[in-house]
Protein backbone atom coordinates (compact mmCIF):
# COMPACT_ATOMS: atom_id res chain seq x y z
CA UNK A 1 0.00 0.00 0.00
CA UNK A 2 1.18 3.57 -0.72
CA UNK A 3 -0.18 6.83 -0.79
CA UNK A 4 -1.49 6.28 -4.42
CA UNK A 5 -3.68 3.36 -3.02
CA UNK A 6 -5.21 5.68 -0.52
CA UNK A 7 -8.41 7.02 -2.13
CA UNK A 8 -9.57 2.91 -2.69
CA UNK A 9 -8.41 2.30 0.95
CA UNK A 10 -10.24 4.95 2.55
CA UNK A 11 -13.35 3.87 0.66
CA UNK A 12 -13.01 0.66 1.76
CA UNK A 13 -12.57 1.75 5.28
CA UNK A 14 -15.75 3.75 5.21
CA UNK A 15 -17.65 0.95 3.74
CA UNK A 16 -15.93 -0.94 7.00
CA UNK A 17 -17.43 1.83 9.52
CA UNK A 18 -20.89 2.12 7.95
CA UNK A 19 -21.33 -1.56 8.34
CA UNK A 20 -21.17 -1.11 11.89
CA UNK A 21 -19.51 -4.37 12.91
CA UNK A 22 -16.35 -3.42 12.33
CA UNK A 23 -14.54 -0.73 14.35
CA UNK A 24 -15.18 1.60 16.84
CA UNK A 25 -14.28 4.57 14.94
CA UNK A 26 -16.94 6.56 13.30
CA UNK A 27 -15.10 8.70 10.11
CA UNK A 28 -11.71 7.71 8.15
CA UNK A 29 -8.59 9.51 9.09
CA UNK A 30 -6.67 11.55 6.66
CA UNK A 31 -4.09 9.76 4.92
CA UNK A 32 -0.84 11.64 6.70
CA UNK A 33 -2.71 10.35 10.43
CA UNK A 34 -3.08 6.83 8.57
CA UNK A 35 0.15 6.25 7.43
CA UNK A 36 2.15 7.87 10.48
CA UNK A 37 0.27 5.58 12.62
CA UNK A 38 0.77 2.37 10.60
CA UNK A 39 4.13 0.29 10.63
CA UNK A 40 4.96 0.67 6.77
CA UNK A 41 5.77 -2.88 6.66
CA UNK A 42 3.81 -5.01 6.37
CA UNK A 43 0.98 -3.14 4.87
CA UNK A 44 -0.54 -4.66 2.02
CA UNK A 45 -3.20 -4.11 -0.94
CA UNK A 46 -5.02 -6.76 -2.17
CA UNK A 47 -5.84 -5.90 -6.34
CA UNK A 48 -8.27 -7.37 -8.77
CA UNK A 49 -7.20 -7.02 -12.16
CA UNK A 50 -10.60 -5.38 -13.81
CA UNK A 51 -11.94 -3.36 -10.51
CA UNK A 52 -8.57 -2.14 -8.59
CA UNK A 53 -7.73 -2.15 -5.10
CA UNK A 54 -10.84 -4.41 -3.15
CA UNK A 55 -9.43 -4.52 0.01
CA UNK A 56 -6.51 -3.95 2.49
CA UNK A 57 -4.61 -4.42 6.17
CA UNK A 58 -2.37 -2.87 8.24
CA UNK A 59 -0.93 -2.63 11.46
CA UNK A 60 -0.09 -0.71 14.19
CA UNK A 61 2.67 -0.96 17.25
CA UNK A 62 0.72 -1.64 20.74
CA UNK A 63 3.29 -0.20 23.01
CA UNK A 64 6.28 1.98 22.55
CA UNK A 65 8.35 -0.36 25.25
CA UNK A 66 11.28 -2.09 23.31
CA UNK A 67 10.12 -5.31 24.97
CA UNK A 68 7.00 -5.17 22.84
CA UNK A 69 8.52 -4.33 19.44
CA UNK A 70 7.44 -7.82 17.90
CA UNK A 71 3.69 -7.13 18.74
CA UNK A 72 1.51 -4.81 16.81
CA UNK A 73 -2.42 -4.70 16.54
CA UNK A 74 -3.84 -5.10 12.77
CA UNK A 75 -7.07 -3.79 10.81
CA UNK A 76 -8.03 -5.99 7.92
CA UNK A 77 -11.37 -4.44 5.64
CA UNK A 78 -12.15 -5.63 1.99
CA UNK A 79 -14.81 -3.66 -0.15
CA UNK A 80 -18.39 -4.85 0.10
CA UNK A 81 -18.76 -5.79 -3.27
CA UNK A 82 -15.83 -8.44 -2.97
CA UNK A 83 -16.55 -10.11 0.24
CA UNK A 84 -17.15 -13.65 1.02
CA UNK A 85 -14.90 -15.07 -2.09
CA UNK A 86 -11.51 -15.45 -0.62
CA UNK A 87 -10.02 -11.76 -0.51
CA UNK A 88 -9.83 -11.56 3.57
CA UNK A 89 -7.83 -14.97 3.70
CA UNK A 90 -5.50 -14.03 0.69
CA UNK A 91 -4.74 -10.53 2.39
CA UNK A 92 -4.44 -11.66 5.92
CA UNK A 93 -2.80 -15.09 5.13
CA UNK A 94 0.11 -12.50 3.13
CA UNK A 95 -0.19 -10.34 6.09
CA UNK A 96 0.99 -13.60 8.24
CA UNK A 97 3.70 -14.31 6.22
CA UNK A 98 4.93 -10.92 5.89
CA UNK A 99 4.94 -10.42 9.25
CA UNK A 100 6.86 -12.97 10.10
CA UNK A 101 9.39 -11.97 7.67
CA UNK A 102 9.55 -8.68 9.59
CA UNK A 103 10.23 -10.14 12.92
CA UNK A 104 6.68 -9.39 14.14
CA UNK A 105 5.92 -12.59 16.86
CA UNK A 106 2.62 -11.30 17.99
CA UNK A 107 -0.74 -10.45 15.80
CA UNK A 108 -3.15 -8.93 17.69
CA UNK A 109 -7.07 -7.33 17.06
CA UNK A 110 -10.81 -6.79 18.37
CA UNK A 111 -13.29 -7.75 17.14
CA UNK A 112 -17.17 -7.75 17.44
CA UNK A 113 -18.60 -11.15 18.83
CA UNK A 114 -21.50 -10.46 16.08
CA UNK A 115 -18.36 -9.85 13.32
CA UNK A 116 -18.33 -14.14 12.60
CA UNK A 117 -16.85 -13.00 9.23
CA UNK A 118 -14.01 -11.78 10.79
CA UNK A 119 -13.78 -14.29 13.61
CA UNK A 120 -13.90 -17.30 11.00
CA UNK A 121 -11.49 -15.42 8.88
CA UNK A 122 -8.66 -15.20 11.75
CA UNK A 123 -9.68 -18.41 13.05
CA UNK A 124 -8.40 -20.36 9.78
CA UNK A 125 -5.55 -18.00 9.83
CA UNK A 126 -4.23 -19.59 13.01
CA UNK A 127 -5.83 -16.63 15.82
CA UNK A 128 -7.02 -18.15 19.03
CA UNK A 129 -9.39 -16.21 21.46
CA UNK A 130 -7.81 -14.51 23.89
CA UNK A 131 -10.68 -13.96 25.72
CA UNK A 132 -14.04 -11.19 26.03
CA UNK A 133 -13.67 -7.91 26.98
CA UNK A 134 -17.15 -6.99 28.45
CA UNK A 135 -18.63 -3.31 27.17
CA UNK A 136 -15.08 -2.58 26.59
CA UNK A 137 -16.50 0.97 24.78
CA UNK A 138 -19.54 2.76 23.67
CA UNK A 139 -20.39 3.18 19.77
CA UNK A 140 -20.99 6.37 18.24
CA UNK A 141 -22.47 5.51 14.90
CA UNK A 142 -24.46 3.02 13.68
CA UNK A 143 -26.85 0.14 14.76
CA UNK A 144 -24.85 0.01 17.95
CA UNK A 145 -25.00 3.50 18.43
CA UNK A 146 -24.93 4.45 22.49
CA UNK A 147 -24.61 0.87 23.27
CA UNK A 148 -21.63 -0.39 25.40
CA UNK A 149 -20.28 -3.45 23.54
CA UNK A 150 -18.16 -6.26 24.18
CA UNK A 151 -14.86 -7.37 22.32
CA UNK A 152 -13.29 -10.55 21.50
CA UNK A 153 -9.26 -10.16 22.09
CA UNK A 154 -7.78 -11.97 19.79
CA UNK A 155 -4.08 -13.05 19.07
CA UNK A 156 -1.79 -15.03 16.38
CA UNK A 157 2.35 -16.25 17.74
CA UNK A 158 4.06 -16.56 15.33
CA UNK A 159 6.17 -19.97 15.39
CA UNK A 160 9.12 -18.45 13.56
CA UNK A 161 9.95 -14.97 14.63
CA UNK A 162 10.29 -13.86 18.54
CA UNK A 163 12.11 -17.39 19.08
CA UNK A 164 15.04 -18.49 20.91
C1 LIG B 1 -14.08 -9.64 7.76
C2 LIG B 1 -13.73 -9.50 6.27
C3 LIG B 1 -12.37 -8.80 6.14
C4 LIG B 1 -13.65 -10.90 5.65
O1 LIG B 1 -13.16 -10.77 4.31
P1 LIG B 1 -13.72 -11.71 3.12
O2 LIG B 1 -12.91 -11.47 1.92
O3 LIG B 1 -15.19 -11.51 3.00
O4 LIG B 1 -13.45 -13.17 3.72
P2 LIG B 1 -13.11 -14.51 2.92
O5 LIG B 1 -14.02 -14.60 1.72
O6 LIG B 1 -11.65 -14.59 2.68
O7 LIG B 1 -13.56 -15.60 3.98
C5 LIG B 1 -12.71 -15.98 5.07
C6 LIG B 1 -13.44 -16.99 5.92
O8 LIG B 1 -14.55 -16.34 6.58
C7 LIG B 1 -15.76 -16.99 6.20
N1 LIG B 1 -16.75 -15.95 6.04
C8 LIG B 1 -16.70 -14.88 5.21
N2 LIG B 1 -17.81 -14.14 5.34
C9 LIG B 1 -18.57 -14.76 6.27
C10 LIG B 1 -19.83 -14.46 6.86
N3 LIG B 1 -20.52 -13.37 6.49
N4 LIG B 1 -20.31 -15.30 7.80
C11 LIG B 1 -19.62 -16.40 8.18
N5 LIG B 1 -18.39 -16.72 7.67
C12 LIG B 1 -17.89 -15.91 6.72
C13 LIG B 1 -15.46 -17.68 4.91
O9 LIG B 1 -16.36 -18.78 4.67
C14 LIG B 1 -14.04 -18.13 5.11
O10 LIG B 1 -13.98 -19.27 5.95
P3 LIG B 1 -13.71 -20.75 5.32
O11 LIG B 1 -12.29 -20.70 4.78
O12 LIG B 1 -13.91 -21.63 6.48
O13 LIG B 1 -14.74 -20.93 4.24
C15 LIG B 1 -14.83 -8.70 5.50
O14 LIG B 1 -16.09 -9.28 5.78
C16 LIG B 1 -14.85 -7.23 5.86
O15 LIG B 1 -14.12 -6.44 5.29
N6 LIG B 1 -15.74 -6.82 6.79
C17 LIG B 1 -15.83 -5.43 7.20
C18 LIG B 1 -14.58 -4.95 7.90
C19 LIG B 1 -14.26 -5.80 9.10
O16 LIG B 1 -15.14 -6.22 9.83
N7 LIG B 1 -12.95 -6.03 9.30
C20 LIG B 1 -12.47 -6.79 10.42
C21 LIG B 1 -12.40 -5.92 11.64
S1 LIG B 1 -11.95 -6.88 13.08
Amino acid sequence: MDAADWPAVERIFAEGIAGGEATFEIETPTWEAFDSGKLGTPRLVAEDPSTGVVGWVAASVVSSRAVYRGVVEHSVYVSDDARGRGVGAALLDAFVTAADEAGIWTIQSSVFPENVASLRLHERAGFRVVGRRERIARSRLGPHAGQWRDTILIERRSRVSGRD
